[in-house]
C-alpha cells in the first residue's frame, strides 16, 4: 500500500489486536508492544493493511485499559514510549498503518482530572465530569443505568453529589458539554497524530454527550434487552458536532482515519457519517455480529445497510471484536470459512479480529479465572468477554508461543493443533482462504469498491443458502 495514498482506509483490510493477548516478549504472561513488533512479519504476510490496537496507555486496568489514567503515556505493562515509537516506524516500514483506541467518554476515577474534580464542588475541574444532586428523597438524579449493571450514578459522600458512569463506577463519564474537556481530548489526539499514528477507533462514541435536561430514560417494551431504553443517555443530536470536530482534528494531519464504535440500528448508525459526510469516516458496522446466521437475514442486512448508506459514504463490516463471542463459536468452524468469504468479498472495509483467521474459538473460563469486570458484575448471563480475549496461538510449544510463562487468561485447549505454524503448513486450513481472499481483494479492486447490483446480491444470497442449508442461529 502506498503510504501517500489518501484512500488507504477504503481499500485496506483492518486487523484488531488485543495487546494483552497477542505476544508476550518479557515473560510476564501479558502481551506487549515489543511482542507486536516481533509479529509484524506475520501480519504483513497475512496481507492486512492496518492494525488497530486496543488501549496500551497507563491504566488501573479495572476495564483492561478502557480506563486511561494518562492519555499520553504507555503503560509499563506494555512497554515504553520508545517501544511505541519503534512500533510506529516498524509498522510503516512494513507497509502497515497503525490505529489507536481513543477512550474519550470516561476516565478512571484515579485520573488526576477526576481526583481534582471530586476534591470539592468549587474545583476548577468539577464540571469536567457529570455531577448532579440526588432526588429530594436522596435517590439518584434519574433512572439511567450502567452498561455493566446497576445504577449509572454513584454517590460521593465528601461532596454530597452523584457522578454519572455509563460503565463501572470506577469509570466516571467526562462532561462533553465542557469546552475544556473537548480541547483536552483534541490535544491528546494531536499528540498521537504527531507521533505518526494513522487514526483512531473512538470508543463508545455514541453516548459521548448526554441529554442537557437529564430526563429519565423511558421503559423498554422489549424488556429482555434491558429494563429501560437509552434514549436520553446516548445518541443525542449534539454528538455529531463533536464527531465533526474530531474529524477536523484528524484532518489537520492529512490522510488519517476516524472510526467510531457505535451500537445502534442501521438507520441510526448511518447518521454517524455526519452531515455532508463530515463525521466518522467509518462508523463501525456490527450488523453481522448480531444477525441470525441465516441466508435471508444476512441478505436483508446487506441490502438494508447498502440502502441506508448516505451517498458517498464508505461501507465497512466487522465479524468479531474483544467484546463479543468469537465468530468460530457463534457459527461453527465450517461456517467460519463462509463468514470469512462474506466479510472479505463484501464491498467496503473489513475489520478482522486477531485469531479469527486461525478459527480461534471462544474459550470457557472457569468462574475463579474470570477477569472481565462486566462478567464479574453480572455473572452467568453469557457476557463472557474473557473467552474471546485469550492468547494468540502461534505454535504447539508450551503456552502456544505466546509466552514462556502462564498467560493472564487460559489458552484454548486445541492450541496444539490449531496454531499459526500448523495452519500455515496446511493448505486446507481456514488460514488459507483468509490469505487467498485478502490477496484477491488486492488484485480485484472491484471486490472492494464495486457497487453491489441486484443480481450480485442474489448470487451472494444463493451462495450462502447453499453453504447454510439449515441456517443456524447465532449464539449471541
Ligand atoms: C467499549 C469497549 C469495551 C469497554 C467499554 C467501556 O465498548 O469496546 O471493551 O468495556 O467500551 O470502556
Amino acid at each position: 500500500m502506498d503510504q501517500g495514498d489518501n484512500d488507504w482506509w477504503r481499500h485496506g483490510v483492518f486487523y484488531q489486536i488485543y495487546p494483552r493477548s497477542f505476544q508476550d516478549s518479557n515473560a510476564d504472561g501479558v502481551g506487549d508492544i515489543r511482542g507486536i513488533i516481533e509479529r509484524l512479519p506475520y501480519l504483513k504476510a497475512l496481507g492486512i493493511n492496518a492494525v488497530w490496537l486496543s488501549p496500551i496507555f497507563p491504566s488501573p486496568m479495572a476495564d483492561f485499559g478502557y480506563d486511561i489514567s494518562d492519555y499520553t503515556g504507555i503503560d509499563p505493562l506494555f512497554g515504553t514510549m520508545a517501544d511505541f515509537d519503534a512500533l510506529v516506524s516498524a509498522a510503516h516500514e512494513n507497509g502497515l498503518k497503525l490505529i489507536l483506541d481513543l477512550v474519550p467518554n470516561h476516565t478512571p476515577d484515579q485520573h488526576p482530572w477526576f481526583i481534582e474534580s471530586k476534591s470539592s464542588r468549587d474545583s476548577p475541574k468539577r464540571d469536567w465530569y457529570i455531577w448532579r444532586d440526588g432526588k429530594p428523597d436522596g435517590g439518584p438524579p434519574n433512572d439511567w443505568l450502567s452498561e455493566f449493571g446497576g445504577s449509572g450514578w454513584e454517590y460521593h459522600d465528601a461532596t454530597g453529589q452523584y457522578y454519572y458512569h455509563a460503565f463501572l463506577a470506577q469509570q466516571p463519564d467526562l462532561n462533553w458539554r465542557n469546552p475544556d474537556v473537548r480541547e483536552a481530548i483534541y490535544e491528546v489526539m494531536r499528540f498521537w497524530l504527531r507521533k505518526g499514528v494513522d487514526g483512531f477507533r473512538v470508543d463508545v462514541i455514541w453516548p459521548l454527550i448526554k441529554d442537557a435536561e437529564f430526563r429519565d430514560n423511558p421503559p423498554n417494551p422489549n424488556y429482555h434487552k434491558g429494563r429501560i431504553l437509552t434514549q436520553y443517555s446516548t445518541d443525542r443530536p449534539e454528538v455529531h458536532e463533536i464527531i465533526a470536530e474530531m474529524r477536523r482534528v484528524t484532518e489537520e494531519f492529512g490522510s488519517r482515519v476516524l472510526i467510531g464504535e457505535i451500537h445502534l440500528p442501521l438507520h441510526r448508525l448511518v447518521a454517524y457519517y455526519g452531515n455532508d459526510l463530515a463525521g466518522a469516516h467509518m462508523p463501525f458496522n456490527f450488523a453481522l455480529l448480531s444477525t441470525l446466521w441465516r441466508a435471508r437475514s444476512i441478505e436483508r442486512i446487506i441490502a438494508d445497510y447498502e440502502k441506508a448508506l448516505p451517498i458517498g459514504a464508505w461501507p465497512n463490516w466487522v465479524l468479531g471484536n474483544h467484546d463479543r463471542p468469537r465468530v468460530a463459536s457463534r457459527v461453527g468452524q465450517e461456517q467460519a470459512r463462509v463468514a470469512a468469504m462474506l466479510l472479505l468479498t463484501l464491498r467496503g472495509t473489513p475489520t478482522l479480529y486477531y485469531g479469527d483467521e486461525i478459527g480461534k474459538h471462544q474459550v470457557a473460563i472457569a468462574p475463579d479465572q474470570v477477569q472481565d469486570p462486566f462478567e464479574k458484575n453480572v455473572p452467568g448471563i453469557g457476557v463472557d468477554r474473557d473467552g474471546c480475549r485469550t492468547p494468540m496461538q502461534w505454535d504447539a510449544t508450551l503456552h502456544a508461543g505466546f509466552s514462556t510463562v502462564t498467560p493472564w487468561l487460559p489458552l484454548a485447549d486445541d492450541f496444539v493443533r490449531r496454531n499459526v505454524v500448523n495452519l500455515e503448513a496446511d493448505t486446507k486450513s481456514i488460514l488459507s482462504p483468509y490469505k487467498a481472499l485478502i490477496a484477491t481483494r488486492r488484485k480485484l479492486p472491484q471486490l472492494v469498491t464495486g457497487p453491489i447490483s441486484r443480481s450480485q446480491r442474489r448470487a451472494i444470497s444463493c451462495f450462502i443458502d447453499e453453504m447454510v442449508p439449515q441456517g443456524r442461529p447465532l449464539l449471541h
